[in-house]
């Protein structure tokens, strides 16, 4: 029997709910498809921050460290809001388990069912057919991590901060290798977003992504877009895109911007595709919803389960290999939601279930 070794981090607020909510889903595939689950919980966030003293244990990097993928729920909240920035659950704990991992090549599908358009602050008549993108995000480079990066207090008495992005080919080249296969399983139409007009590490970039995609995946459209272009396109008709790719901090604000045109959050997934293999073979990876910890209805049985439940299918497919079984997950929530079965945040006024009624009704769908 295969075996699924993960860690499982549910976070904050909302995130310990969504999270058994995923891992109830996940038991009842593994126990249809003679899969065996061996995970391990471990604190992080705002709860590490109270049970350890800080956002990311040792304890919990060893757990990580010791499986083939991570579960992540979700961090941070008002509780924690009055510690230094530095100090804060999101940066103090996604960061550097990003940078740990070398979690280089972050992949968001902006996925919005038809049924669901009403969802959209854009027009219906903008997306008929919904929205079916993907965003390509460079995660552990650029000006999140460049050297320098300091506040000074000049000789004058004014203050200076500085912040650098930095880019290497060769970081160039692994995400444009992750944005060709995620390409190739679509339509393979891949644009390249940049600020080649201003930016040195543009220049680079946009040089890199054409003489690698030429070389290698000749079989694919390649266009480049400026990201204050891609910004106004992704409001106005964002399926003009199939797959696109960016760095770092564009891919930070793009991606936000492609999760609102995609309605609720509670329905977008995320993976961070590692530069190891695991045991499987496989990308090491984290997996986490595209929201955050919703303080507001934590504890209330009102949080949408199927952003945890689609990051979860996301960890069978990239870090285990089980596309079918991911499929699977992927059409049963689809189902569930398109039957009408909803959560507050997607039932624009009709009738809505909670939390756990919506995990029921996806594992009925499986
Ligand atoms: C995200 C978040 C993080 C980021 C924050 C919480 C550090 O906005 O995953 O998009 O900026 O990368
Ligand atoms: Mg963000």
């Amino acid at each position: 029997m295969p075996s699924l070794k993960f860690a499982v981090l549910p976070g904050d607020y909302i995130g310990p709910e969504v999270m058994s909510a995923a891992l109830r889903v996940l038991e009842h595939v593994a126990r249809q498809e003679n899969l065996q689950l061996d995970w391990t919980e471990a604190d992080v966030g705002g709860a590490a921050i109270d049970r350890h003293g800080q956002a990311l244990p040792e304890s919990t990097l060893k757990v990580c460290a010791e499986a083939d993928a991570i579960l992540f729920g979700s961090v941070g909240g008002p509780k924690w809001e009055k510690l230094p920035p530095k100090e804060q659950p999101e940066r103090a704990a996604l960061l550097p388990l990003r940078k740990h991992f070398t979690l280089f090549a972050n992949v968001r599908p902006g996925l919005l069912y038809p049924e669901l358009t009403d969802a959209s602050p854009l027009k219906s008549e903008r997306i008929p057919d919904g929205i079916d993108i993907v965003c390509i995000r460079e995660l552990t480079g650029g000006i999140y991590f460049g050297q320098p990066k300091s506040t000074t207090t000049l000789p004058d008495g004014d203050i200076e901060a500085i912040d650098t992005m930095v880019y290497r080919k060769s970081e160039i080249e692994r995400i444009t290798q992750v944005a060709i296969t995620a390409a190739r399983a679509r339509k393979r139409r891949l644009c390249s977003v940049d600020k080649a007009n201003v930016l040195e590490t543009s220049v680079l970039w946009r040089k890199t992504v054409s003489d690698y995609v030429a070389a290698n995946a000749p079989d694919l459209t390649l266009t480049h877009m400026y990201v204050d272009n891609a910004a106004m396109q992704l409001a106005r008709d964002p399926n003009q895109f199939d797959v696109f790719v960016t760095e770092n901090m564009f891919g930070d604000i793009l991606s936000d911007e492609m999760a609102v045109i995609c309605g609720s959050l509670g329905m977008l997934s995320s993976a961070s595709l590692g530069a190891r293999n695991n045991s499987h073979g496989r990308p090491f990876g984290l997996y986490e919803p595209a929201g955050g910890t919703a303080p507001d209805i934590a504890g209330k049985n009102l949080a949408n389960p199927c952003a945890q439940i689609l990051s979860a299918a996301l960890m069978l497919r990239y870090s285990f290999g089980l596309d079918a079984v991911a499929a699977r997950i992927e059409a049963a929530v689809r189902r569930t939601v398109t039957a009408g079965t909803r959560t507050g945040d997607i039932a624009f006024g009709r009738p809505s279930v909670g939390t756990t009624a919506m995990v029921e009704a996806i594992i009925k769908q499986l």
